[in-house]
């Protein structure tokens, strides 16, 4: 058993002379959809009206009401919603031969992992129960009948009663680990964050309560939605809306879910198991409560000698509102090595100063390099998100040798600013055991996400890198021994945006 998360992930670091070129197998491909085979889809309605906030509202919590708090919800609530929160956004041919599809969220190598399912209790026109996410169909597989509140409510740490709708966010292990094998988890929890961060801006553009919980029964609820736990495994829950009526009843157990469908967890005909991935995930199972509760939110990364407050603009320059962003938005790498203005600078950092009560408190640092960017002295800067302060660690040119450390992907250099999530994983483990790692990672995903919108409302290029030479990056960056670099994030002007 893997013993903790520093443990997983300095097993899966890269090392430039261990680097082993292996291609990919073809024939082994992992199907592109979650199917059910028998079960027949009822597709939700696709031309429903979209909320339309800008980004930075929804972040700063000014976007103006919805008008959905306390309202019924409908089918075309829960379309608009997953609409918003992961759905195909461009079409490509593979080589292979066969369509390929992109997805909303970004992805470690396309490979989307994640997977949606519903458990819904009141909504009008549909039948109480639980629901797979047809991301290709836009529509919902019934996998079971029935208000299922009660049992979800039990599964959750600490229990939460009377949900309307509830959303389970899932990975599928050997869609990442076909590519990444023993690294994959990472990117397992990664775009899991990218997705869910989606959710909840969609939820908060239509103006519903939600709750997020990645604390919850494993097993109870993997069991629930018929999950094979050797190749998938929930990750994070968010619930909304308090249903209409009593609490429900605790009833009988739920019967387990036949072959067809815990089967539908598997993405291709032979499929290679990760024993460190399946370790490292039933390490993490279980919920430690805050052993060593954080005494402060303030960074406890790298020393600053002085910090200086943000003086974020009073509105972004934004182009496009929410839901372009959403759908436009796409991994960019054209990057061209022009000064960043301060305004545009200020108002990503602003984005990820905004929090919420779901973000397990000081479970990541942020910080970011920069070398052209109007108004901060080229170095590595730290980002303080409770203050909206940033502070120098230490000035010089790093962009190069951090390309350099991102397996030579040149192109990281022309970026403006490459943003870095970091964690003591110590802490983390001595906080909460193994399952720190995922409260880490989930979140460094939706921050990722965060800057990718904020990037494409902005008119800016935006691209997620999971790929680095642990060691180099740490050493890089000067990080103590329990630190890692978690994710990288560029950001900055590309070709053909001006
Ligand atoms: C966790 C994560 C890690 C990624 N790592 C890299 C990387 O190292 N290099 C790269 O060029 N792109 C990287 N990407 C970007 C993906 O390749 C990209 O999201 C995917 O190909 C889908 O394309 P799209 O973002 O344009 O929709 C990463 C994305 C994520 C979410």
């Amino acid at each position: 058993m893997i013993p903790s998360a520093v443990h997983y992930h300095r097993k899966t670091a890269y090392d430039r002379s261990r680097m082993n070129a292996g291609g990919l197998d073809w024939s082994h491909q992992p199907s592109l959809f979650k199917t059910y085979e028998g079960v027949d889809i009822l597709e939700l309605p696709r031309e429903v009206s979209l909320p339309t906030p800008w980004l930075s509202e929804l972040l700063k919590g000014d976007a103006p009401s919805a008008g959905r708090e306390g309202a019924t919800m409908k089918p075309e609530d829960l379309s608009r919603i997953l609409q918003l929160t992961y759905s195909l956004t461009a079409r490509a041919k593979q080589s292979g031969g066969g369509d390929f599809f992109f997805r909303s969220a970004a992805s470690a190598g396309a490979l989307y992992p994640t997977e949606i399912y519903v458990a819904t209790r009141g909504v009008e026109g549909l039948e109480d129960g639980l629901y797979h996410f047809s991301i290709a169909r836009h529509g919902l597989a019934p996998l079971r009948s029935g208000d299922l509140s009660a049992y979800i409510s039990r599964l959750l740490r600490p229990q939460t009663g009377g949900l309307q709708v509830t959303f389970f966010l899932s990975a599928i292990f050997f869609r990442s680990a076909w590519k990444y094998r023993d690294r994959a988890y990472r990117y397992h929890l990664l775009d899991t964050g990218h997705v869910l961060e989606h959710l909840i801006l969609s939820l908060r553009a239509m103006g519903l309560p939600h709750t997020c919980t990645f604390d919850f029964d494993d097993h109870g609820v993997n069991r629930l939605l018929g999950l094979d736990e050797t190749r998938e495994a929930t990750l994070v829950l968010v619930g909304t809306g308090a249903a209409a009526g009593t609490e429900p009843e605790d009833g009988p157990p739920l019967p387990e879910l036949s072959e067809i469908y815990t089967g539908a967890s598997r993405m291709a005909r032979e499929e290679d198991v990760v024993p460190l991935i399946l370790e490292m995930h039933e390490s993490s199972c279980s919920v430690v409560h805050e052993a060593e509760p954080v005494e402060t939110a303030a960074p406890t990364g790298p020393p600053v000698a002085a910090w200086e407050d943000l003086r974020a603009p009073l509105h972004w320059p934004e182009r496009v509102r929410f839901p372009d962003a959403v759908f436009q938005r796409r991994s960019r790498r054209n990057f061209v090595p022009v000064p960043l203005p301060r305004q545009l600078t200020v108002s990503l950092l602003e984005g990820l100063c905004a929090t919420d009560s779901f973000e397990p408190d000081g479970c990541l640092e942020v910080g970011f390099l920069v070398e052209q960017t109007t108004g901060f002295v080229a170095g590595f800067h730290l980002l303080d998100r409770a203050e909206q302060k940033t502070g120098l660690v230490r000035a010089g040119n790093f962009l190069h040798a951090m390309a350099s450390s991102c397996l030579n992907q040149e192109w990281l250099k022309n970026a403006a600013i490459h943003f870095l999530f970091m964690a003591d994983l110590e802490s983390l483990d001595r906080r909460w055991g193994p399952r720190g790692y995922r409260h880490a990672m989930l979140t460094a995903g939706r921050l990722g996400e965060r800057i990718y919108l904020a990037a494409t409302s902005l008119g800016l290029g935006c691209c997620g890198v999971g790929a680095f030479y642990d060691r180099e990056a740490h050493d890089l960056l000067g990080l103590e021994p329990g630190w890692e670099l978690l994710y990288l994030v560029a950001a900055g002007p590309v070709k053909g945006e001006s």
